[in-house]
């Protein structure tokens, strides 16, 4: 059975940390990350944990936090790691939510960031654009699959995305 909270999916740098802190003060409710959790677990980044262990043993922290959150989480807005889609209770946290743009448009609004070094530097899967592009096709289907809702979050405003979101999770 699916419970009552909103998981956010999507490529890296699509903006789902930033919009589930936006949705979570709309809609009175809290927000909490799968990335800031695992690093919590760890006491590590998650450019630490992909350098010290490999990303094999990241993912078995996402499915540890997978497991958490359905047994613990409700009445929140759940964003996830770009690679979360695949934990196979996804389904059970919530309602999954993809938030949408081809990979051009993430990686320009990335680049108009000031920060925009940083960003990439803490997404070790994200340093090399080519293997990013690569890793976008391969998923892109996959991302739809997954979700209840699709949002495209092109060209739109904060505004417009929350509430699609929350007519489309009544
Ligand atoms: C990953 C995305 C990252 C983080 C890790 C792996 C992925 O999260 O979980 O670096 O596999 O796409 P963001 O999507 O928040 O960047």
């Amino acid at each position: 059975m699916k419970k009552n909270n909103i998981v956010l999916i999507g490529f890296m740098g699509v903006g789902k940390g930033k919009l589930a802190r936006k949705l979570a003060a709309f809609t009175g409710q809290f927000a909490i990350d799968t990335d800031d959790l695992i690093e919590s677990l760890e006491n590590k980044t998650t450019k630490r944990i992909f350098e010290k262990y490999g990303e094999p043993h990241f993912r078995k922290l996402e499915t540890k936090c997978a497991l958490w959150c359905q047994n613990n989480i409700n009445n929140t807005i759940i964003s996830t790691g770009g690679g979360f889609y695949t934990q196979q209770n996804i389904c059970s946290i919530g309602k999954i939510v993809y938030l949408k743009a081809d990979f051009h448009y993430i990686l320009n609004e990335l680049k108009k960031d000031k920060n925009y070094k940083q960003k990439l530097e803490k997404r070790p899967l994200f340093v090399d654009e080519k293997k990013a592009q690569k890793l976008y096709d391969d998923r892109a289907l996959a991302y739809e699959m997954v979700a209840d809702i699709v949002v495209d979050i092109r060209h739109t405003t904060y505004k417009h995305v929350i509430d699609e979101i929350i007519k489309a999770t009544k």
